[in-house]
């Protein structure tokens, strides 16, 4: 059932760009515009919705991280995103205009649903990014869009955040089609991009082998560090959480952008720290700004492992090492950029001699509070 692999999470990552691919499936027409059946909110009420508030756990709510830039880039709505277990308890403002999604790969998480219960009672429309078929969080809400990752076993969640964000990708461009907002050339160029994006997960996969030797590496370190900006913090974020739940070593994730405001004390010699690159092309400003960050940390020593696009070569002499990603639009590089810390992750926890599919003190679905 492990289809040859040793660990259900080493399979699941494999089947990434399949379950990519079936995320997409069906969804995106020969036009190029979005066919989303499923989400059964009207457009006259999609086009009502003054703000969209998303609400997720753990790797979901960094898919919702991520979600926030694409939706407040090509709808103009303003969104926040907020950990479920937080939202409730703070009196969110929330009313008939608000659209809240709520991610989850279990559909069980009783932090999401009851986020979503509260929100509902306000009136409020609720969406549901689901991967279980019939689960509780989906059959609450008023429409799901469902993640077909097929059933995810490893505790760790892979190919459910990568499906998560194209269907966070797929509802920011819905509202933007059905709003009518920016609907022009740049979202044509997305979506086909998006629909090659399986390819590229792909490619990815292919040039894993020295990720996974520099992880061996690093077993003894006790700690690792993770920085991104833009898209890239919340995928930082989720390197650093795959990392302390596979291999129990502390790990934390930084906006780039705050180093200076505190974490960079953290820095000493030979210090790992991840660093994810946003494209050379299109923002190019954070591209530099990164750069500098780089310079800045391993002249302090830190070991710098660089992921950055395929032809970037401003990393090249401040990275100690580099792992190559396409080129995507820079809102769709979590898709990729991910994929080697999920390695890494998997591969540090192996060397540490760690049960990968059933972490300590972790359960796949936390149906508690
Ligand atoms: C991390 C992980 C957890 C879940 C979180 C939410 O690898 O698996 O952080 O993402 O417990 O679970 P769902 O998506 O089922 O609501």
């Amino acid at each position: 059932e492990k289809g040859g692999y040793d660990y259900f999470m080493l399979k699941e990552i494999a089947e990434q760009p399949k379950a990519v691919a079936d995320t997409l499936l069906g969804r995106i027409d020969p036009s190029g515009s979005l066919t989303l059946d499923e989400v059964r909110i009207s457009p006259s009420e999609l086009r009502e919705i003054d703000k969209v508030v998303i609400v997720a756990c753990g790797t979901a709510f960094h898919a919702g991280l991520i979600a926030k830039y694409a939706i407040e880039h090509w709808t103009r709505i303003p969104c926040e995103v907020e950990l479920a277990s937080e939202f409730r308890y703070r009196d969110p403002i929330l009313d008939g205009r608000s659209l809240v999604i709520a991610i989850s790969q279990s559909g069980e998480t009783m932090d999401t649903l009851m986020a979503l219960r509260h929100a509902r009672e306000q009136g409020s429309k609720v969406l549901a990014i689901c991967n279980t078929n019939g689960s509780t969080i989906p059959r609450e809400s008023d429409a799901v869009l469902y993640t077909h990752a097929g059933p995810e076993v490893a505790v760790a969640s892979t190919k459910a955040f990568l499906t998560q964000l194209v269907a966070c990708y797929l509802v920011a461009l819905y509202l933007g089609q059905v709003r009518g907002t920016k609907w022009g050339d740049e979202i044509q160029a997305v979506i086909k991009d998006l629909s090659r994006i399986s390819e590229e997960v792909e490619r990815v996969l292919e040039t894993m082998e020295p990720v996974r030797a520099l992880a061996r590496t690093l077993a003894d370190k006790d700690t690792v560090l993770f920085l991104g900006r833009h898209v890239g913090y919340p995928v930082a974020l989720e390197g650093a959480l795959k990392l302390k739940e596979l291999a129990y070593m502390h790990a934390e994730g930084f906006a780039a952008g705050e180093l200076k405001h505190g974490p960079i004390a953290l820095i000493e010699e030979d210090v790992p720290v991840v660093v994810v690159v946003p494209s050379p092309r299109g923002r190019s400003v954070l591209h530099d700004k990164i750069v500098s960050n780089i310079q800045e940390i391993r002249a302090r020593g830190a070991r710098t492992i660089v992921i950055a696009e395929e032809g970037d070569e401003a990393v090249v002499p401040y990275a100690d090492h580099l792992i190559r990603i396409p080129a995507t639009p820079t809102l769709l590089q979590p898709l990729v950029a991910t994929v080697p810390l999920q390695v890494f992750a998997c591969e540090l926890a192996t060397a540490r001699g760690n049960e990968v599919d059933q972490p300590r003190n972790l359960a796949k679905s936390v149906t508690v509070e």
